[in-house]
């Protein structure tokens, strides 16, 4: 039962004390978030990882990209598991190691030594160190503004991987125009443009959230029919047309902030994960919070961990320590944490 679920749970945590460390994704179940430590988006949670140096057992209550991050930025002696292995991120999994080199390949061809790699931290470890390699960098849905302008202080453009829309959003708002942004293919190997290609400043791989691609324009034209009261907030992983018909658009921690400091009895229709519309409704009873799709968009994978999950896994800790642990070799380690130090250093 769920109580004796709480229970054994709890059990592990006293037990641990300062040895167990749990951050916990804002789009994670309630069960499991009633858990955490710590909660944040990913740049939080990239932040807190980096900063903890003496829990034994860091618990990542999110996605599989998470959790490597979170061990890269920790110590060796530090171990990192995932709860459910299977808890991983279909936008990372858009961009492999593999097709990414082969198009590096091809773009360089076009290009010359003009491109400077950045990644969502949405991305494997493998493209992260890609990134650090050739003097780009991590950004998230917090920082992805910073990081883009000090991209062009580096190189004339940039290649952004995986997500075409939290690209081409942020570029957008510094003043690229669309006609300066081009998306590159992985599949057919081939830049999706018409036109004088030196004029492409931003090289969009074609990458997107399912989540937040199920948010759309027509969501939007019924609401501002049905209910022109009703503010409307995306995340930028939502596509171009829909971050410009939205009131407002920013990371998960902007959308919180935004829904915290809104007056009593304000309307919001919000685009983003469904638990974290769930739970910012249960919170602020007073204001009137609905989701963007009436369908409500959950990430499956990260729900992919419950209460179950976590029990399992924390009661694992002390018999079984490899248990569901997520290691990243030490040569991606080295080049990734490069890319990612260029971020937090920035922010
Ligand atoms: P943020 O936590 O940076 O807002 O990212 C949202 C997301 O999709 C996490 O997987
Ligand atoms: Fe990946 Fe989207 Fe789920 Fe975030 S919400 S983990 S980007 S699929």
């Amino acid at each position: 039962s769920e109580d004796e679920l709480k229970k054994r749970v709890q059990a592990v945590k006293e037990k641990m004390g300062k040895r167990l460390f749990i951050p916990g994704h804002h789009y994670q179940k309630d069960e499991v978030i009633q858990f955490a430590d710590t909660t944040g988006d990913s740049l939080q949670l990239a932040q807190q990882s980096a900063l903890n140096q003496e829990a034994e057992f860091i618990v990542f209550c999110g996605v599989h990209f998470m959790a490597e991050t979170a061990d890269m930025l920790t110590t060796k002696d530090q171990t990192v598991i995932l709860p459910d292995l299977r808890a991983g991120c279909s936008m990372a999994d858009m961009a492999t190691i593999h097709q990414t080199e082969r198009s590096w390949e091809k773009l360089q061809a076009l290009f010359g030594d003009t491109i400077l790699p950045l990644t969502y931290v949405n991305s494997t470890a493998a493209i992260k160190a890609f990134c650090g390699k050739y003097g780009g960098a991590t950004v998230t849905s917090s920082n992805a503004r910073k990081m883009l302008e000090w991209a062009f202080t580096q190189k004339e453009r940039m290649l952004f991987l995986p997500d075409q829309h939290l690209g081409r959003n942020t570029a957008y708002d510094l003043g690229v125009a669309l006609e300066e942004m081009a998306v590159w293919n992985p599949d057919t190997e081939q830049l999706e443009y018409e036109g004088d290609v030196e004029k492409i400043k931003v090289i969009l791989w074609k990458g997107h959230c399912s989540v937040h691609e199920k948010f759309t324009v027509e969501n939007i034209a019924a609401l501002r029919e049905s209910d022109p009261a009703m503010k409307i907030i995306v995340h930028p992983e939502c596509s171009h047309e829909v971050v410009q018909k939205a009131d407002y658009n920013g990371s998960t921690h902007y959308i919180i902030q935004m829904i915290e400091k809104a007056a009593s009895g304000t309307k919001w229709a919000i685009g983003t994960e469904m638990n974290l519309v769930n739970r910012l409704r249960k919170n602020h009873p007073d204001q009137e919070i609905i989701s963007l799709n009436p369908n409500m968009c959950p990430c499956l994978t990260m729900n992919r961990i419950d209460l179950p999950h976590l029990a399992y896994a924390l009661e694992q800790l002390e018999q079984n320590p490899t248990y569901h642990k997520i290691t990243v070799n030490e040569e991606t380690t080295h080049y990734a944490v490069k890319a990612l130090q260029r971020m937090l250093e920035r922010v």
